[in-house]
């Protein structure tokens, strides 16, 4: 049995492991990828604001450098590009000397004593490319961008300006939101541990409480009412579960109350057996009590063979295995032979039976075997419940796609109170001391067939009709438990 053991993850620790990690992921990801992205595009921004600045505004400059005007016209052409641009502008003159390149300020409109002093990598870069550039630089502790333009005179790069802004800030937020969601974060998965284990834990307990109720069920108690307390999955699994054991508990109580009557019925013939065999041993007995008991011996022994016959042939009915063999059956011809059988038993009971068969020939595939068992089971009704005299009339024909056998007889009938009943194993209506399996028997067969048995009663005239596929269409296995019809 299912019982969970500490080595196993219970459904709670996995449900609760799985809300961890999902809230896990969704927090890795918000760390990993989307502050570094945030901070990346926010330097990107920064950046493209200092290249169009340099575009904007170094037109002046690169008018001036290189001419013959004075220094200080290039610092305040410098001075008045920092201060319409917000950014720190730095004009550098490129060396091409022998050693490599070298670049040396010429003016800068940061005059701050605090300006950090700066490498300008871009400014290389622009020199080599002859193309804009930006870049960032680290200075110290603070993050610097940079946007570097290229002035050309004598045929190549021989300036470059460049407008540069801290974007420390921009780190610095990013970093606390990082912390932030760090923060965030464990409170959110502290809340999926304990959230997902407290639902887990709900879910278990249900669940185990359905597996409880099963191990009852399955030692054979059926009073294990699940309570209904929600419309979810597991609610609609309690509802299936209650009809189930409803249903069982039905069928026990059928199966159960099937074992009292079947061993009461084979009880009496036995004990009655034995009381004629304690007679029987009397040596003082005539010869014709001795026959008179003998004979009474043998009616018992027939009604017990034919007891048990019946109890096997229901048993294998319902647990779905009595095999049918269907083959192309005339059924005009079959009916015609087992009214025959009935000659003797007609003679004896002054009955008269007669045979209405339809001119055609009725052809249809089925087990002859059990259509004769069928048949052979309401003839014997309408002659042993009957007066004697009994008019019989069998009739067999064919009604758009099926067969009808009929037995129909004149008799005092079936009172209007019984006859829901009498298709119930072991039920009788009347005196007549049968084992009242004849008809349970023949519904069995009938709804094996994929046919209909069906009764129609009225003092004077009872009708039983079976009807059958002629296509003999192989009857459903039954998956149903087996139910005894009203
Ligand atoms: N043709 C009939 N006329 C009157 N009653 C009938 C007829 N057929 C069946 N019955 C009633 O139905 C009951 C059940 O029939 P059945 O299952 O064959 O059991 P059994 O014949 O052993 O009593 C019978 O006991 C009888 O009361
Ligand atoms: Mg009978």
């Amino acid at each position: 049995m299912g019982r969970s053991s500490p080595g196993r993850l219970s459904l709670r620790n996995r449900l609760a492991a799985l809300f961890f990690a999902i809230t896990f992921v969704a927090i890795a990801a918000l760390y990993l990828y989307v502050a570094p992205g945030l901070q990346t595009r926010l330097i990107d921004q920064k950046l493209g604001g200092l290249a169009s600045a340099a575009q904007t505004y170094s037109g002046e400059i690169a008018g001036t450098v290189g001419s013959n005007a004075p220094q200080s016209v290039l610092r305040n052409q410098v001075d008045a590009a920092g201060l319409a641009s917000g950014d720190r502008v730095t004009l550098l003159l490129v060396m091409h000397a022998p050693g490599g390149l070298q670049l040396s300020t010429e003016a800068d409109s940061s005059k701050l004593a605090a300006a950090p002093p700066l490498s300008f990598p871009v400014a290389y870069r622009t020199v080599g490319s002859g193309r804009s550039a930006t870049g960032t630089e680290r200075a110290g502790d603070s993050t610097i961008a940079e946007a570097a333009y290229p002035i050309e005179f004598g045929g190549r790069v021989g300036a470059v300006v460049v407008y540069s802004a801290p974007v420390s800030d921009i780190v610095r937020s990013v970093s606390i939101v990082r912390h932030e969601i760090l923060v965030a974060g464990g409170i959110a998965l502290l809340l999926a541990l304990v959230g997902g284990f407290v639902v887990a834990r709900r879910v278990g307990q249900r669940v185990k409480r359905l597996e409880l109720a099963a191990q009852k069920v399955a030692a054979g108690q059926f009073d294990q009412v699940i309570p209904v307390d929600s419309s979810d999955e597991l609610g609609q699994l309690a509802v299936a579960f209650n009809e189930m054991q409803r249903q069982l508990a039905q069928l026990e109580e059928a199966r159960k109350k099937f074992i009292a009557t079947a061993s009461h019925e084979l009880r009496t013939p036995i004990f009655s057996l034995g009381g004629f065999v304690e007679l029987l041993e009397d040596d003082d007995l005539d010869a014709e009590t001795r026959r008179r008991f003998l004979e009474q011996l043998s009616e018992q022994v027939e009604r017990l063979r034919k007891l048990s016959v019946d109890l096997l042939d229901l048993s294998r009915l319902e647990s779905g295995s009595l095999e049918l063999r269907p083959e192309q059956v005339d059924l005009g011809e079959l009916t015609r032979s087992v009214s025959g059988e009935f000659e003797p038993t007609l003679a004896q009971h002054d009955s008269h039976l007669e045979l209405r068969l339809a001119s055609r020939r009725i052809e249809a595939q089925c087990d002859p075997v059990r259509v004769a068992q069928i048949m052979r089971i309401l003839i014997d009704n309408a002659l042993t419940h009957t007066p004697p005299g009994t008019r019989i009339v069998v009739t067999a024909a064919r009604e758009d796609g099926d067969i009808r056998l009929a037995v129909r007889d004149d008799g005092t009938g079936i009172a209007p109170g019984r006859i829901s009943r009498i298709f119930e194993p072991f039920y009788t209506a009347d005196d007549a001391q049968g084992s009242g399996l004849g008809l349970a028997i023949a519904i069995e067969l009938a709804e094996r067939m994929s046919g209909r048995l069906s009764v129609r009663s009225v003092p004077g005239e009872t009708t039983f009709a079976l009807e059958i596929p002629v296509s003999g269409r192989p009857a459903q296995s039954r998956t149903e438990p087996p139910s005894f019809p009203p």
